[in-house]
């Protein structure tokens, strides 16, 4: 199955899904292509080191349909079935969403629906939680909204800093997130006591 992964940053989540495939640990997961809204991103260095086409599709100056219309052109163009946004940090419309029913998910560092939005680890500190975490969902046209996939707990130690914080939760992300992927691709996933099929995942 080709997987499309959208970035905006860093790239570090996109590096373990590499890393992964590199060790095989993704199939029958392909990553095609990696679309970055920003330019100049280490997400792009990433792939493009790892041989992976890259496309630089910029939202600034023009509604969020023609951005998502170019989005899906750079996916069909790479035959991609199914999107994983990795710190892609754009909500997408349900224009975008349709396409791949249950194809698309996204990781999120916080235990959803609490904290969603950028700088969730600060947002986590900043309301004295004593525990946030990781969550990976199928994406709807919501801020970080959508059928919960997986989540894991991270405590929140006294004196934490979200850098801090921050790093432990990347650390459980970067093992979880190839995982998920792999059951995606593989057809493994449940959604609601439904399997998500590769037919489910499919851009039409
Ligand atoms: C990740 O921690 C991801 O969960 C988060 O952005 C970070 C990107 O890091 N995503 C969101 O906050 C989405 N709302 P990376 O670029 O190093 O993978």
């Amino acid at each position: 199955m080709k997987l499309g992964v959208l970035v905006s940053g860093n790239g570090t989540n996109l590096q373990a899904l590499l890393d992964a495939e590199a060790r095989g640990e993704l199939e029958p997961g392909k990553i095609a292509v990696v679309i970055s809204n920003k330019s100049g991103v280490p997400a792009l260095g990433r792939a493009e080191t790892a041989g992976v086409p890259t496309q630089i599709v910029d939202h600034r100056g023009r509604d969020r349909i023609a951005f998502e219309d170019e989005l899906l052109a750079v996916l069909a163009a790479h035959q991609v079935e199914a999107v994983v946004l990795a710190g892609f940090m754009r909500v997408l419309t349900a224009h975008f969403c349709d396409r791949f029913p249950l194809g698309i998910i996204n990781t999120h560092p916080s235990l959803l629906p609490a904290f969603p939005g950028a700088g969730a680890p600060a947002q986590a500190i900043a309301h004295g939680a004593k525990v946030t975490g990781v969550t990976i969902h199928f994406v709807d046209a919501t801020l970080d909204g959508g059928p919960i996939i997986a989540q894991v707990a991270v405590p929140i130690e006294p004196g934490d800093d979200a850098a801090r914080l921050q790093e432990r939760i990347q650390g459980i992300e970067h093992r979880l997130l190839p995982s998920i992927v792999r059951s995606l691709a593989a057809g493994e996933l449940s959604c609601e006591g439904r399997l998500v099929t590769r037919a489910d995942a499919r851009a039409e």
